[in-house]
């Protein structure tokens, strides 16, 4: 690619305006207003510096050729519509930095809502502290992960259906949990699966605290930034075709057997199915409440069982 024709930055200062400089080589950039901070990301991570405080103590500094060079390189795949995070390996959710990479979706901020809502929620008295929860579609683990942080007394079960993600979900959990073994990963026997994987793990009723999900949930003709699809995995974004609430309604159907009294679930969902979602829940039994994200758009789903 045409990096080795530009000339190398020398400093950090350099380095900035240069990313800066391909970068703007994009319209799509510049109308999303983001490449100063996309640059700063991109000379941290070529540079293997820690933080902004970091870069901007440096600035002056030099900066070396091999360095310089991979600024070069991933500012120009960034221009030409790679995945950020997938460029810099890496997507800070919550209170952590999880590894990322084009086997899984780049965690978002509108799941950190809906973990802070779980969190909240399973904090209020008289719940009891979690002791079991369930997420299906792990990704790269941010969700459980959280949750295995804030609550101490916590186990994880969670499915996810690619071996590339669950390995990589591993790698996270490795890396984040002191004990990893407290999320416990199970795979489903085909992509239509959503709760057998739990359901077969027990003859009896499982008993689990809550459920929690952020399903693919999309449809091929759903409106969609054209750089998530060519980007993220499809096996990530897209429920079956013609069954957008595919997952939804499995969870609504049989998620009783999973839960105890009491138990929540807790799902993001897209805004513009989020009232059929809701009433595919009430159908079967469950009392529920919508929630926004921060951009107030409706996104989450938070359902208890009704006691019949
Ligand atoms: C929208 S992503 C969510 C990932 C992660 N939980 C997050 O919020 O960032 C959905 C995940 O579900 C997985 N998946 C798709 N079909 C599945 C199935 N039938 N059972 C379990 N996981 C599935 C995908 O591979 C993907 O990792």
């Amino acid at each position: 690619m045409g990096a080795i024709a530009r000339e190398l930055p020398h400093s950090f200062e350099a380095a900035l305006k240069l990313a800066q400089g391909i970068l703007s080589g994009s319209e799509w950039l510049v109308r999303r207003g983001s490449i100063p901070a996309e640059a700063e990301q991109i000379v941290i991570a070529a540079a293997g510096l820690q933080s902004r405080l970091e870069l901007y103590s440096r600035i002056k500094d030099r900066l070396n050729d091999e360095a310089g060079q991979k600024v070069i390189v991933m500012a120009m795949a960034r221009a030409e519509g790679k995945i950020l995070q997938h460029l810099i390996g890496h997507q800070d959710f919550m209170d952590h930095r999880y590894e990322v990479g084009p086997e899984v979706l780049v965690p978002r901020p509108e799941t950190e809502v809906l973990v802070r809502t779980a969190m909240e929620r399973l904090s209020v008295p008289p719940v009891p502290e979690p002791r079991l929860g369930l997420e299906v579609g792990l990704g790269s683990g941010a969700i459980s992960i959280e949750l295995l942080c804030h609550f101490p007394a916590l186990r994880m079960r969670a499915t996810e259906l690619t071996p590339e993600a669950r390995a990589l979900a591993g790698r996270n959990a490795a890396r984040i949990l002191p004990a990893p073994d407290r999320l416990q990963v199970l795979a489903p026997a085909d992509p239509l699966q959503v709760l057998e994987p739990f359901l077969s793990a027990t003859e009896e009723r499982l008993g689990a605290d809550f459920l929690i999900s952020n399903p693919p949930y999309l449809q091929q003709d759903d409106p969609i930034d054209p750089d998530v699809v060519k980007g993220e995995p499809g096996t990530a974004l897209f429920a079956p075709p013609g069954n957008p609430l595919h997952f939804y309604r499995a969870i609504a159907q049989s998620g009783h057997r999973l839960l105890r009294d009491g138990g929540q679930v807790f799902l993001e969902m897209p805004s513009f199915r989020a009232i059929a979602i809701e009433w595919v829940f009430r159908d079967n039994g469950w009392d529920t409440e919508i929630l926004r994200d921060l951009a107030g758009e409706e996104r989450i789903l938070v359902a208890r069982a009704r006691s019949t």
